[in-house]
């Protein structure tokens, strides 16, 4: 089929290669010039494991172009909308603008028959509002809602494998034209057997930012627990193992520490309380203010133990800070919790020094007041206390006994509960998680 993929952000992006590498043919657009020309070259301008391959294949099999021209479009049946939807500057909502402009955009280049084909996170009324718009300045053209689940460092093999697809259709006879249309696209991923879940405009868009909100939600939950744990000498950890079991409950995303960080969790949930609350039912969800709070505590409660450790004196303290992107094998740093403990670290006047294996230039930008570096050695050398803050693997594998050779005072909070404790402390560590006794 012949895709365009309009926004070429991490999602777009994304999207563009994986529709390439099942055979079709894309065309992505975006108004960064600068995203354009490094897709075209076949650099990708964020680290996200497999993409630069499936990038460079579908460039040598000319299944992929990139253009800053919205005109590209034009020989397209089906066009994905994947513009970002930030937090607004002064207010808990999502910014439709990008969303907006790329309809805009896009109006004068569709014909009948053509399906525009939402996959941004939306508040739930907004793909009703653009079908409405679509249907008053381009009659024929037909809207559809196909939320996208995938998790950054296996965007890939969730594009191209989901582990569900959604389809919001439009009501009426254009639900069969727009379901096959879509059946296209995905006919690897539903031939495999995919469960597909056909629904309308308004739930497919709740489902995503239910999906976010469960998710958050089961995170505070452990790290509520974690709070708990801590007061009266428990280990959040095995009772996370105790509850997972349960298959109602399920061990996945009950892991506590510094909390939930990223693009997508923090941003949907304060997007989805604020939409309910325009909608009049901010009580049905009040719950995820509570979330979001106790999210937001995590990082202070990590920031508080390692000045607790350091006996209260953190001025001019070394300070190692293993980890800068929100989750590991990504660069991405958006309200990233470790960023968050390093500024924080920073800012009570400790010497902090960063550690990351793919962030360190996006932080850098955001943070110049930090010190970083690319090596393990040099950020452990001389700290008086070392905190681990993404889980990324040359992390979790530090050998113990080598680190304590390198630090001053050999104080590890394990803010992610992902090293071997007992590893640690044998090897003359104080060694602090959390929420394990
Ligand atoms: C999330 C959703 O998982 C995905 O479906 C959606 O499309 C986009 O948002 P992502 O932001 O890539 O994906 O990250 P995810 O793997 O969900 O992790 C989010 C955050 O939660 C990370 O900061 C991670 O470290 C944290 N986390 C995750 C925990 O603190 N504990 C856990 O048990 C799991």
């Amino acid at each position: 089929m012949k895709i365009s993929v309009i926004g070429c952000g991490y999602l777009g992006a994304v999207h563009a290669v994986a529709m390439a590498e099942l055979g079709h043919q894309v065309v992505g657009v975006d108004v960064d010039a600068h995203r354009i020309s490094e897709l075209n070259s076949g650099r990708v301008p964020f680290y996200e494991p497999q993409v630069a391959q499936i990038l460079s294949l579908a460039l040598a099999r000319g299944r992929v172009a990139f253009s800053t021209d919205i005109a590209a479009v034009a020989g397209s049946r089906v066009h994905f909308l994947a513009v970002g939807t930030p937090q607004r500057p002064n207010s808990q909502a999502a910014d439709l603008a990008a969303v907006d402009a790329a309809v805009g955009a896009l109006i004068p280049h569709l014909r009948p028959g053509d399906l525009v084909v939402g996959k941004s996170t939306v508040p739930v009324g907004t793909a009703a509002a653009l079908a409405a718009r679509l249907s008053a300045e381009c009659p024929g053209v037909m809207l559809a809602w196909n939320p996208e689940f995938l998790k950054e460092g296996s965007a890939v093999k969730d594009t191209i494998s989901p582990d569900r697809i959604v389809y919001g259709l439009p009501p009426g006879g254009d639900a069969e034209v727009a379901r096959a249309y879509l059946d296209d696209v995905y006919a690897r991923a539903v031939d495999d057997g995919t469960p597909v879940v056909v629904t309308d405009y308004q739930t497919a868009e709740l489902s995503k930012v239910a999906a976010n909100a469960f998710l958050a939600t089961k995170i505070s939950f452990i790290n509520a627990m974690a709070e708990i744990a801590e007061v009266v000498d428990a280990d959040v950890t095995k009772l996370a193992d105790a509850i997972g079991h349960d298959g109602r409950i399920g061990r996945k995303f009950l892991n506590a520490g510094v909390g939930f960080g990223g693009g997508c969790l923090p941003k949907d949930i304060r997007a989805f309380t604020a939409r309910a609350e325009e909608l009049g039912c901010g009580e049905s969800v009040s719950f995820l203010k509570a979330v979001d709070a106790i999210n937001v505590r995590q990082r202070q409660r990590v920031v508080d133990l390692v000045v607790a450790l350091l006996g209260g004196e953190i001025y001019q303290k070394r300070v190692a800070i293993l980890g800068l992107s929100f989750k590991p094998d990504s660069d991405d740093i958006r309200d990233s919790p470790a960023l968050d403990v390093a500024v924080q670290l920073k800012g009570l006047g400790a010497d902090v020094v960063a550690v990351d294996p793919q962030a360190i230039s996006h932080a850098m930008r955001k943070h110049p007041q930090l010190t970083f570096t690319e090596n393990v050695a040099t950020a452990l050398d001389g700290a008086h206390a070392t905190v681990l803050v993404t889980e990324w693997k040359t992390f979790t594998e530090l050998d113990p006994t080598w680190a304590a050779s390198l630090v001053r005072r050999p104080i590890i909070v394990d803010a992610r509960n992902c090293l071997d404790r007992q590893a640690w402390r044998s090897a003359g560590w104080v060694y602090r998680g959390i929420g394990r006794n």
